[in-house]
């Protein structure tokens, strides 16, 4: 496999003590777009600000296109760029100052044709003489972007790119990194929301408090996150689920006032109308219904309590 990062058995202790990386293995593949999953405070932020030389290690090694992040650090960095997930900015700069100064920081010559194209790409021309101050938030955070990108950087981190982001700029962000990785670029994404990662990444690895879970190519791990639920409020309690209505694998409620049918989005279309008929044959009425997709709390409380032990399905 032609891996652009490779990172392995890589921890991070903070100063508190706090274990928030655990023994990380993990390669990204050049030119993917692979979005790391997991809930608020699963180590994140912690493992991207490692790669991109912002924390340091406690344990284990990353290399960037072959260059170790400690020791061969400026060309390391000199490949990544970083969106972060903090809006940071000078306030007094003009986006286009502030830009070429990033491209600067990496010793790159100046390329006003590039950097007028990065900024008409985000919808920052026209704000290019605009102090940062005077932007909005969605603004600010397309110009963070454009810092990212202003050094031509193959490998574009993204912390939790559209928390708090309107429509408009999450369809540009999304349509950037299309054409990003169309050229080539590898594009790393942090998110909490299952949907980013569904609608953007071709691979998908499960992070939860500090250990890799899984990684998969999407296809496969959609199939097993979407997971739905339909709970059914019956019209009078029952004692216990009929057994012409075995197959269904049925949950009852306390009290038996609820029958709840879990089943996968796509494979099984006309499993809810089969069952609503049985549950007529049966003499079952219902009063109300909804579904429910399962909330990625309870996908990751079953990933973790089905998890192998340590080391496996990290790779
Ligand atoms: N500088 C720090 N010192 C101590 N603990 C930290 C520090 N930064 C982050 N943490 C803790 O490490 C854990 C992972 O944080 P983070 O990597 O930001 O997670 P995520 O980005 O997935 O929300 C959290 O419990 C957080 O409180
Ligand atoms: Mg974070």
């Amino acid at each position: 496999m032609d891996s652009i990062i490779s990172i392995s058995a890589l921890s991070k202790t903070y100063a508190s003590g706090f274990s928030a990386l655990k023994g990380v293995d993990l390669d990204i593949r050049r030119g993917e777009i692979f979005a790391l999953l997991g809930p608020n405070g699963a180590g994140k932020t912690t493992l991207i600000s490692v790669v991109c030389g912002l924390v340091n290690a406690s344990a284990g090694t990353v290399r960037v296109d072959g260059h170790d992040i400690v020791r061969d650090y400026r060309a390391a960095r000199a490949l990544i760029g970083l969106v972060p997930q903090e809006l940071t900015t000078d306030a007094f700069e003009t986006v286009w100052n502030t830009v070429s100064f990033s491209r600067g920081l990496f010793g790159k010559p100046p390329d006003p044709a590039y950097l007028e194209q990065l900024l008409k790409d985000l919808s920052l021309w026209a704000k290019r003489d605009a102090k940062l101050m005077m932007l909005s938030g969605g603004m600010k955070r397309r110009v963070l972007i454009a810092k990212a990108l202003s050094h031509e950087p193959r490998i574009l981190f993204l912390d939790e790119p559209t928390a708090g982001v309107d429509v408009e700029l999450r369809r540009d962000m999304w349509q950037l990194v299309r054409r990003l990785r169309d050229s080539g670029v590898t594009v790393i994404l942090t998110t909490h929301y299952i949907e980013e990662a569904e609608e953007m990444a071709d691979r998908i690895g499960v992070i939860a408090k500090g250990a890799l879970i899984l990684v998969e190519d999407k296809a496969a791990l959609m199939k097993k996150l979407g997971g739905k639920q339909l709970t059914l409020q019956l019209a009078a309690p029952i004692e216990e689920i009929p057994s012409a209505l075995a197959r269904y694998g049925l949950a009852l409620g306390k009290g038996g006032g609820t029958l709840v049918y879990r089943y996968e989005a796509e494979t099984e279309d006309n499993a809810i109308a089969d069952l609503l008929q049985d549950l007529a044959a049966a003499g079952i009425a219902f009063a109300d219904l909804h579904t429910t997709q399962r909330s990625l709390e309870e996908i990751f409380v079953s990933l973790v309590s089905e998890r192998e032990p340590a080391g496996e399905g990290a790779r």
